[in-house]
């Protein structure tokens, strides 16, 4: 492999920006200087005018394998995730059967192997029965592990509190929590049956999976944590009110942190009018006035990451009434051009965008040589147009669903090119097809 010289590119990196020029050679970042000579051999890529960026991180998708391959499979989603400017991913234990054992998660690094076009790591799921598990997980086996406080997609709730405890004294990794407090969400559905009959509209989904809900689990969440000493990170948050719940400040030396997802920083409740259970999900979205508050935390660092929860599920899946319409999105395709919105409001400055998107998933999931743009480190990049903008559709549907809740939106930036490990994998709307994906290491004892 003889390597690729990337000049004139903004490079966004470390909370600076600065014009220069990157060399690739055998799969990592070899130099960054203010202008490099081609060496012989070399590619040469001409970035003027375009954003370099470390490739996002993300740390929450569900790629549906194995078990639930119609919906979508670590090749198709891991192919759709780089064209959305997404280099490396931690994958949901909601599969079939469940990501609970450790065999189960040897399986899922091994279905990854030679299959995954973006880097890759898996949670283990907490279950009611399987505290042995956890106990005997090494922390570099995992990213983490997944606790759902709150019923989504699979069998996987742990509501009860003596093995919520036992799981955040044991955890010997950090925990990661979906929180919804599910006795109140069956209230609340409960009183929409007798109100609506069997004709619950998509919009009463914000208030069936209300932000009481949601308010009640993450103090819950936070609660255990501090008794327990253990490390968290609450993914998904979707009110203004939890939001409170989080110190302000750099994601360093937190032992708490928090996350937000695309969607509910892009939709709102007036878009269940229109898209109806298209965007059904869980945490559902809520109102403006928590879209708001949501980009105020990142602002001031209440919240410390921005993920995806990609959440693939068939169109056929997704219609019918609101009962039988499977709550997820699918989002990988599009998670940087969608994410960029943030910047095109000037909610965040690109720096900021960049922390949240590839160096806190890095910091906080201790992640080895990856996540932001150092020599030394390997090469994964995303060179970004922001003077483009994504017209959803025009590119094909690359997540196996075959469809997406951004149809026919126009994005303020465009992903002109990825590199995974030094190797391009996306460019100018096409795959290259080449398959680098590696498994996530972590710089963590034992
Ligand atoms: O809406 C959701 N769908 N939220 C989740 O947390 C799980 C996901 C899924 O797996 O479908």
């Amino acid at each position: 492999m003889s390597g690729w010289l990337i000049t004139n590119a903004r490079l966004v990196n470390e909370g600076e920006q600065r014009e220069g020029d990157l060399r690739i050679k055998r799969g990592r970042i070899e130099q960054i200087a203010g202008q490099l000579k081609a060496r012989s051999g070399e590619t040469v890529v001409d970035a003027q005018g375009k954003f370099l960026l470390p490739g996002m991180i993300d740390a929450q998708v569900h790629f549906r394998e194995p078990g639930l391959t119609r919906k979508g499979n670590i090749a198709s989603e891991s192919r759709a995730a780089v064209a959305g400017g997404i280099t490396s991913y931690l994958e949901m234990p909601n599969t079939s059967p469940p990501t609970t054992t450790r065999l189960a998660l040897a399986d899922k690094f091994s279905r990854a192997s030679g299959r995954s076009t973006a880097n890759y790591s898996f949670y283990l799921g907490a279950s009611r029965d399987n505290l042995s598990e956890i106990k005997a997980l090494k922390p570099t086996e995992a990213c983490g592990i997944k606790v759902y406080m709150g019923a989504s997609t699979g069998n996987l709730l742990v509501d009860d509190a003596d093995t919520l405890a036992e799981i955040f004294r044991h955890a010997p990794v950090m925990l990661v929590t979906h929180c919804e407090d599910n006795a109140t969400i069956e209230v609340n559905l409960a009183s929409a049956r007798k109100r609506y009959g069997n004709h619950i509209p998509a919009a009463a989904h914000a208030e069936i999976r209300s932000r009481e809900a949601c308010l009640k689990s993450s103090t819950l969440a936070l609660q255990l944590a501090r008794e327990h000493d253990a490390r968290l990170h609450i993914l998904h948050l979707s009110t203004a009110e939890e939001l409170d719940l989080f110190e302000a400040g750099p994601v360093d030396g937190k032992q708490i942190t928090g996350e937000a997802c695309v969607h509910h920083l892009y939709f709102i409740d007036a878009d269940y009018e229109t898209l109806g259970n298209l965007i059904k999900c869980n945490p559902s979205i809520k109102t403006d006035r928590d879209r708001q508050a949501l980009r105020r935390a990142l602002r001031d660092g209440r919240l410390d990451i921005i993920a995806t929860d990609h959440a693939p599920h068939l169109l056929r899946e997704k219609s019918g009434n609101y009962d039988s319409a499977a709550a997820g999105l699918p989002l990988v395709q599009y998670a940087l051009p969608m994410a960029w919105s943030l910047v095109a409001s000037r909610t965040l400055s690109p720096e900021a965008l960049v922390d949240k998107l590839a160096h806190n998933p890095a910091r906080r999931f201790d992640i080895l040589e990856r996540g932001f743009i150092r020599e030394g480190y390997c090469a994964d990049l995303v060179l970004l147009d922001a003077r483009e903008r994504t017209v959803v559709n025009r590119q094909p549907m690359l997540s196996q669903c075959g469809w997406t809740p951004l149809a026919g939106r126009k994005l303020p930036a465009r992903v002109a090119a990825t590199w995974v490990n030094g190797n391009l994998v996306w460019r100018d709307g096409l795959l290259t097809g080449i398959v680098p994906g590696e498994k996530l290491q972590f710089d963590r004892p034992g």
